[in-house]
C-alpha cells in the first residue's frame, strides 16, 4: 500500500496586518506518487499552501505531516532536501555554469565528483537537454523553457520524495508549455514522486493532475479526480470555471 506523502489537519495561516486567512482550515490527504495539482484564481492561497509544506511558511493552527511526521518537529533545511521546489523565476545562480548549478546540493552533500558528473548527464538528458551542448553555458545564454528544464533537473538532483511546482510554465509561451507539460507528465511516470503543482490555467491543472485541489478565497472547494469534478463540481465557483473551459473550448471550435 502507498504511504501518506501529505497531510493538513485543520490547517489555517493570516499574514500579519490581513483582516482575514490566506489559507482557512484545510484538510487533505495526498498519497505517496500522486500528481496533485492546485486550481485558483490569483489571491486564493495556492502558494501559501505550497510553501507550508516546506516550511516556507508556518502555519498559525493545525497540522502539517510529512510521510507521517509533524513538520514542527522537523528541521527545516533537512525537510527542504527531501522537497524539490521549482517556481516560475526559476531561480539559477547566474554566475554558475548549467553543471555548476544542479550539481549544488550533491555538491554540498559531498558526493564523489564523477557520481555528480553522470547525475549531471543524466538530469539534462532526462529534461531533453543535450549534456555536451548545455552544461557549460550560463543561464543567461538559456531561452526561458530551457532555464525552466534546468530549474527542474536542479529541483530532481537530490532525489526529493515531493517535488512542488508553483506556476513553472507561468511565463512560457503555449508550444513549449504543452511540450514541457507532456515532459513532467513521462518525468512523474518514470519517477513515481510525489508531485504538487499550482497553476492558475485549468486545463493544465486537469491534463496534469490525476487529482485536482481547486481554491477560492483560502478554501479548499473541492478535490477529486478531473472526471469528478467535471461532472459533478461541487460548488458554483467550480461550476463556473468549468462553464468557461467549456466556453472557450466552443469559440475554437466554431471556426475548426
Ligand atoms: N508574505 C505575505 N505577507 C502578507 N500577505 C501575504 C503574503 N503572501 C501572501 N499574502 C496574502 O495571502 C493571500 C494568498 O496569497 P498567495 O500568494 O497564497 O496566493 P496565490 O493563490 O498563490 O496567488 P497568485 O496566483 O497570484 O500567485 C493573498 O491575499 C496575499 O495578498
Ligand atoms: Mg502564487
Amino acid at each position: 500500500m502507498k504511504a501518506t506523502a501529505i497531510e493538513f489537519q485543520n490547517v489555517s495561516k493570516c499574514f500579519d496586518n490581513a483582516n482575514k486567512n490566506a489559507v482557512n482550515n484545510l484538510n487533505l490527504t495526498i498519497q505517496e506518487g500522486e500528481f496533485i495539482t492546485i486550481l485558483g484564481s490569483s489571491g486564493c492561497g495556492k502558494t501559501t499552501l505550497l510553501k507550508m509544506i516546506n516550511k516556507l511558511y508556518e502555519p498559525d493552527t493545525g497540522e502539517i505531516l510529512i510521510f507521517g511526521k509533524n513538520s514542527q518537529q522537523l528541521d527545516a533545511v533537512e525537510l527542504r532536501r527531501g522537497i524539490g521546489y521549482v517556481i516560475q523565476q526559476v531561480g539559477l545562480f547566474p554566475h554558475m555554469t548549467i553543471q555548476q548549478n544542479i550539481a549544488l546540493l550533491p555538491k554540498i552533500l559531498k558526493w564523489e565528483p564523477a557520481r555528480i558528473e553522470k547525475l549531471v548527464d543524466d538530469l539534462l538528458t532526462m529534461v531533453e537537454l543535450a549534456p555536451a551542448e548545455y552544461k557549460n553555458r550560463f543561464p543567461s545564454q538559456l531561452s526561458g523553457g530551457q532555464q525552466q528544464r534546468v530549474g527542474l533537473a536542479r529541483a530532481l538532483a537530490a532525489d526529493p520524495a515531493i517535488m512542488l511546482f508553483d506556476e513553472p510554465f507561468g511565463a512560457i509561451d503555449a508550444i513549449t508549455r504543452t511540450m514541457l507539460q507532456d515532459e513532467i507528465l513521462r518525468i512523474h511516470y518514470e519517477l513515481q514522486k510525489t508531485f504538487v503543482f499550482v497553476t492558475h490555467d485549468i486545463n493544465e491543472a486537469f491534463k496534469l493532475g490525476n487529482r485536482v485541489i481547486v481554491m477560492n478565497g483560502g478554501q479548499v472547494l473541492q478535490f477529486d479526480t478531473p472526471e469528478k469534478i467535471i461532472q459533478q463540481p461541487a460548488d458554483p465557483f467550480v461550476e463556473k470555471l468549468i462553464q468557461s473551459a467549456i466556453t472557450q473550448q466552443e469559440f475554437w471550435g466554431r471556426y475548426k
